[in-house]
C-alpha cells in the first residue's frame, strides 16, 4: 500500500515535470549564412500563427518565441527565399526538437542545428 502510494506520488512529480517542459517557452533563431552572402527572406507559420515575412541579412538573424503546447504538438513551418526558389523547412516540430534556444544556420543547401544539417522539405 505504501509502495503503490510512493509510485503515484513520483509518477505525479514525473507528469508534472513533463508538462512543465511541454509547456516552456522556445526561441527559435534562424541566422543567415547563405555563402553568396545575399538577403534571405524568411515567412514562417504554424497552424494558428503567421508570423509574416523577414529579411535577414548576410550574418543576421530573424528570432522568434513561442509557447509550447501542450496537447497538440507544436509545429513552425517556413519558407526561406534569396534568389528564385522558396524553399521550405519545419524549422520547430515538438516531436523532433527539444530545444528551448533553437539556433539554426541556413545555407543553400539547406537548415544546419549546430553540426547537424538537413535538407529543405521535398514538397
Ligand atoms: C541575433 O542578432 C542580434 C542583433 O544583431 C544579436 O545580438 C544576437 O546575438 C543574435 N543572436 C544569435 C542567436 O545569433
Amino acid at each position: 500500500m505504501i509502495f503503490l502510494l510512493k509510485l503515484l506520488i513520483v509518477s505525479s512529480m514525473m507528469r508534472m515535470w513533463v508538462s512543465a517542459k511541454a509547456i516552456g517557452r522556445v526561441d527559435v533563431s534562424i541566422n543567415n549564412y547563405l555563402q553568396n552572402k545575399l538577403d534571405l527572406t524568411v515567412h514562417c507559420k504554424s497552424a494558428n500563427d503567421d508570423l509574416g515575412e523577414h529579411i535577414v541579412p548576410y550574418l543576421k538573424n530573424y528570432t522568434f518565441t513561442f509557447k509550447k503546447r501542450f496537447f497538440q504538438g507544436t509545429l513552425f513551418f517556413c519558407s526561406f527565399q534569396w534568389n528564385g526558389p522558396l524553399h521550405w523547412f519545419d524549422i520547430y516540430d515538438q516531436s523532433r526538437d527539444d530545444c528551448d534556444d533553437c539556433l539554426w544556420e541556413i545555407t543553400e543547401t539547406g537548415p544546419c542545428f549546430y553540426s547537424q544539417c538537413y535538407e529543405w522539405n521535398k514538397s
